[in-house]
């Protein structure tokens, strides 16, 4: 069965669906996935240099996409783009651990202020659609016990950490008191196709996966480190699942897909578990 005849996403053929982040690492990869089921789809972006947006990411669907430059905190340009959408993928975010730090207020208002905003915009512009918030294992700050799940006391370890943690809780808030249709996916380390690797600003992989490219060794700092990675086509597939299933609303999930540990041996050794995307639910 090819993937874009995959008759559990059927929903979304002809369905509207925006994409926010859309030119990015797993935004773009949706949206190319999206496309191949028949999707009507609208990506919006404000195309920030620190992130991981890059035109190159929808070269091959840029006749199948609409593109709006726009900044989620752009509360006019988003009561224009929402009306007659189904499906809202709320990707677009403050992504860089050190630059939460740096500049904490600007991640407020990316991660938090404008996750409020457009919640509030769905409520009274596109009350019924349907939304997947990308949310980040990153709450859970340093485990107590492993493999991390939902019952893991939360305790993020930066500004990012915070401001996602809220910026979820909004989503879940507004299930609860106005029955938006919304969900939270808490992402692992996402990797694949589209990554950003000039740098490590996406996330620790990018460098490592350049080097690598380049034949050159990478430094791997400590490696008593454990890490979760997702691939980023289990990362789409859990985005998909979560939206059209009823059961994930009002939820937040822990998206796993694979544990990897890496020695000091300058290289590293990645032991993958790769069991399928685990998306289990819970508050
Ligand atoms: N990639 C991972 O490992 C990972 C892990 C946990 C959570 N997440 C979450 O998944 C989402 C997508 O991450 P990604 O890996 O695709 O990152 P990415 O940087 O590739 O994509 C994020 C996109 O959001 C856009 N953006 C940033 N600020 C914006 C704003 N104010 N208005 C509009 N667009 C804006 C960027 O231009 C970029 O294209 C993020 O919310 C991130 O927090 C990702």
């Amino acid at each position: 069965m090819s993937q874009n005849s995959d008759r559990r996403f059927a929903a979304f053929r002809g369905a509207h669906v925006i994409i926010t982040g859309g030119v990015g690492l797993i935004g773009s990869a949706l949206a190319r996935r999206l496309v191949g089921l028949g999707a009507e789809v609208l990506l919006v972006d404000s195309m920030v240099a620190e992130a991981g947006a890059n035109l190159a990411n929808i070269a091959d669907i840029s006749e199948r996409v609409r593109v709006n430059i726009a900044d989620i905190r752009d509360a006019a340009a988003l009561r224009h783009l929402l009306p007659g959408q189904d499906f809202l993928f709320d990707l677009a975010g403050q992504t860089s651990h050190l630059d939460s730090m740096n500049a904490p207020e600007h991640d407020l208002a990316v991660n938090c202020t404008a996750q409020l905003q457009l919640l509030e915009l769905c409520r009274s512009v596109v009350p019924a659609v349907t939304i997947v918030h990308a949310g980040t294992r990153q709450i859970y700050g340093r485990p107590r016990y492993l493999p991390v799940d939902e019952e893991h006391p939360l305790r993020p370890a930066d500004v990012n950490g915070v401001n996602k943690m809220a910026g979820e809780a909004y989503h879940l808030l507004f299930h609860d008191a106005y029955g938006i249709d919304t969900r939270s996916l808490r992402l692992t380390n996402v990797y694949g196709p589209g990554m950003r690797i000039k740098d490590a600003r996406q996330n620790f992989l990018g460098i490592w996966l350049r080097r690598a490219l380049e034949g050159a060794a990478f430094e791997v700092w400590g490696g008593e480190q454990r890490r979760e990675l997702l691939y980023i086509d289990d990362a789409v597939e859990a985005f998909l699942c979560a939206a059209l299933s009823r059961d994930t609303a009002g939820l937040a999930a822990a998206a796993l897909s694979s544990s990897a540990n890496f020695r000091p041996t300058g290289s590293a050794s990645i032991s993958a578990t790769s069991s399928p995307t685990t998306a289990a639910s819970a508050r």
